[in-house]
């Protein structure tokens, strides 16, 4: 079994974890909360690189890149999940395969929440379980990349 690179890319306000809502979010920080994925990466054979922006250009150009430096991604586009139709393009450009993941239930949040434009180009998507979410999304995606 060969190391596996995976790109977790973080979108728009997940660095102000720990400032967020908690009731929502809990009260990690994005720092504490890749400390853990990169653990957990380990334990599975992934070689773990995070990026954050909150600029959807930058987001989509970030998944330009991933594509020669990347086997798989899990991505928490946050509030851009639900109508980027731009993130979604660069997805399917991009070509590897992707979880979806949020740190809350999206489904059972507000109505316009429950879109998600990139949905059916993922081959997995977790959501509602906070920072223990990105080790399952790790889990699908590691088992997705053989
Ligand atoms: C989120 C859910 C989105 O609806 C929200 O806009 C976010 C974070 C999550 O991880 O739960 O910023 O993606």
């Amino acid at each position: 079994m060969s190391r596996k690179r995976v790109g977790v890319l973080h979108g728009v306000n997940l660095d102000q974890l720990g400032k967020r809502d908690p009731g929502v979010y809990g009260t990690f920080t994005l720092a504490e909360l890749e400390t853990r994925v990169h653990q957990w990466g380990y334990e599975l054979d992934c070689e773990v690189t995070f990026w954050q922006t909150n600029h959807e250009g930058e987001y989509c150009e970030m998944l330009h890149e991933a594509r020669d430096r990347t086997d798989g991604l899990i991505l928490n586009p946050g509030a851009w999940t639900h109508y980027s139709y731009a993130i979604r393009d660069a997805l399917e450009v991009c070509g590897l395969p992707a979880v979806e993941i949020h740190i809350s239930e999206v489904d059972s949040r507000e109505d316009w929440r429950r879109e998600s434009v990139i949905r059916d180009l993922c081959v997995g998507r977790v959501q509602g379980e906070g920072a223990d979410g990105y080790r399952r999304a790790l889990q699908i995606l590691r088992e997705a990349l053989g």
